[in-house]
C-alpha cells in the first residue's frame, strides 16, 4: 500500500530550497515563454504582423528600423519603453518616412504586446 505523503514529516529545510527554486525558475520560464509566443507573433502570418515592416526576426528594412540591435530611435529600449513603442506605435518617426500605427495595425491583448516586448527586448540583447 502506498502511504500518503506526509507533508509535515519534511525536514524545513527541504521545504525552504524547494521554495527557493520554485522562486528562482519561475520567472525565468515565464519571461522564456513570452518571448516564445512574442517571436510567433512577430514573425507570424497574421496580418500586422511586425515582420512586414521591421523584417523577420526584426533585421529592419526600409520602412522600417531593424530592431535587434541596441540602437533606438525613439525609445530607450526599457522593457516598459518598447511595450509603449508597440501599444501607442510611433506616430513621429525619426527616420521613417511613415509611421508605425498603434500595435503595428493590428488588434492585439496586453498579454501578446507583453510578450511581444519580451521577444523584442531578447533580440536587442543578443543583437549589437
Ligand atoms: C506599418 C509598418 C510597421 C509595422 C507593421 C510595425 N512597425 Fe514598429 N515601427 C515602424 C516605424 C515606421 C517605426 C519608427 C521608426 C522611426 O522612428 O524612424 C517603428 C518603431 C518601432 C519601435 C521603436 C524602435 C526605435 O528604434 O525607437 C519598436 C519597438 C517597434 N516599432 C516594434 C514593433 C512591433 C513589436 C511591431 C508588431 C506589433 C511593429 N513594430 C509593427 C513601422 C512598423
Amino acid at each position: 500500500m502506498i502511504r500518503a505523503l506526509k507533508l509535515d514529516r519534511i525536514h524545513p529545510a527541504v521545504w525552504a530550497a524547494v521554495v527557493a527554486i520554485v522562486a528562482v525558475a519561475t520567472p525565468a520560464r515565464a519571461q522564456d515563454a513570452a518571448v516564445a509566443v512574442g517571436d510567433s507573433l512577430f514573425n507570424g502570418k497574421q496580418m500586422g504582423a511586425c515582420w512586414a515592416c521591421h523584417g523577420k526576426k526584426g533585421v529592419g528594412t526600409a520602412a522600417a528600423p531593424k530592431l535587434a540591435d541596441k540602437t533606438w530611435l525613439t525609445i530607450d529600449g526599457s522593457l516598459a519603453s518598447v511595450k509603449g513603442a508597440i501599444t501607442a506605435g510611433v506616430p513621429k518617426p525619426k527616420k521613417s518616412k511613415t509611421p508605425m500605427p498603434p500595435m503595428g495595425g493590428a488588434k492585439l491583448t496586453p498579454e501578446q504586446i507583453d510578450a511581444l516586448a519580451a521577444y523584442v527586448v531578447s533580440i536587442s540583447a543578443a543583437g549589437k
